[in-house]
């Protein structure tokens, strides 16, 4: 039996790329999860045996009509992913006023929106697990430490980190839990934008940006998509049920020094 047997999981952002991989490790776990992106995934949703929706994580009205979706299709929720997100490098003289307000849009009112939403239905079948339910928001190693031309990423996911502990706090006595995950750089799309805007700032070629990016990860790679979503399965499930407010740093030791 699978450790999120009988269990309702919403992913966001879930085409392609962490979210996809969350999306299945969730579903191979015996959990029913519904997808969405900006346009439905629903070759995903057949294959994992779930739903799918378009949905844009920044709208207000489309998390309303996504919540009712998932009470009349998927009979509630149980786990809520949080993982729709952008990035942005640029030095901060270079960043207009909207592209620092489209960033915030998805990275943070999209958690905010998700997580708002999401509170009554969590909360109806909550009692029915150990652990409660469980949100989960993606922040990064950027919500923990700065880095140079990513500031204004750094801002959003930082803010992820903070919202994520108040919401723990707030929702205990719920019985929803509340953690966040901080990858290091993690080989999909966004990976690649990170290499592309090292290889630029650095004037290197995409090879040498992505060795010196890996070099950055202690453990000498950057990390797999699987390798958050088993963190992901972790603390959705059962086993993580005494952990709420936590930032669980999966980052081959970036972070450490
Ligand atoms: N890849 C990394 O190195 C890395 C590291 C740390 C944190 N993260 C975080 O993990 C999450 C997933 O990252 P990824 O690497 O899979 O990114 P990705 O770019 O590969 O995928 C992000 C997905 O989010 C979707 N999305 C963007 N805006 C949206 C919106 N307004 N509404 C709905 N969906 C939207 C995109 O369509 C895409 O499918 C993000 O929150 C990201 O910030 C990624």
């Amino acid at each position: 039996m699978g450790n999120l047997e009988g269990r309702i999981a919403l992913v966001t952002g879930a085409s392609r790329g962490i979210g996809e991989a969350v999306a299945r490790a969730m579903a191979a776990e015996g959990a029913t999860v519904a997808v969405t992106d900006l346009a439905a995934p629903s070759e995903l949703a057949d294959e994992i045996g779930g739903l799918a929706r378009a949905q844009d994580v920044t709208s207000e009205e489309d998390w309303a009509q996504t919540i009712d979706w998932l009470r009349e299709e998927a009979g509630g929720l149980d786990i809520l992913v949080n993982n729709a997100g952008l990035f942005l490098m640029k030095p901060i003289t270079e960043t207009s006023l909207a592209e620092w307000q489209r960033l915030h849009a998805v990275n943070v009112e999209g958690v905010f929106l998700g997580t708002r939403a999401a509170i009554p239905l969590l909360a109806e079948r909550a009692p029915k697990w150990k652990g409660g339910a469980s949100i989960i928001n993606l922040s990064s190693i950027a919500g923990l430490v700065g880095s140079a031309n990513a500031a204004c990423y750094n801002a959003s996911k930082g803010a992820v980190r903070l919202f994520t502990k108040g919401c723990a706090l707030e929702l205990a006595p719920q019985r929803i839990r509340v953690n966040s995950i901080h990858p290091g750089v993690i080989d999909t799309a966004m990976g690649q934008e990170v290499v592309e805007g090292v290889s630029h700032a650095s004037g290197v070629g995409a090879n040498e940006a992505r060795s010196q990016v890996a070099s950055l990860h202690p453990l000498g790679t950057m990390g797999e998509t699987s390798d958050i979503a088993n963190a992901a399965v972790y603390l959705a499930s059962d086993k993580a049920a005494f952990m709420t407010g936590s930032e669980m740093v999966v980052d081959g030791g970036f972070t450490a020094g």
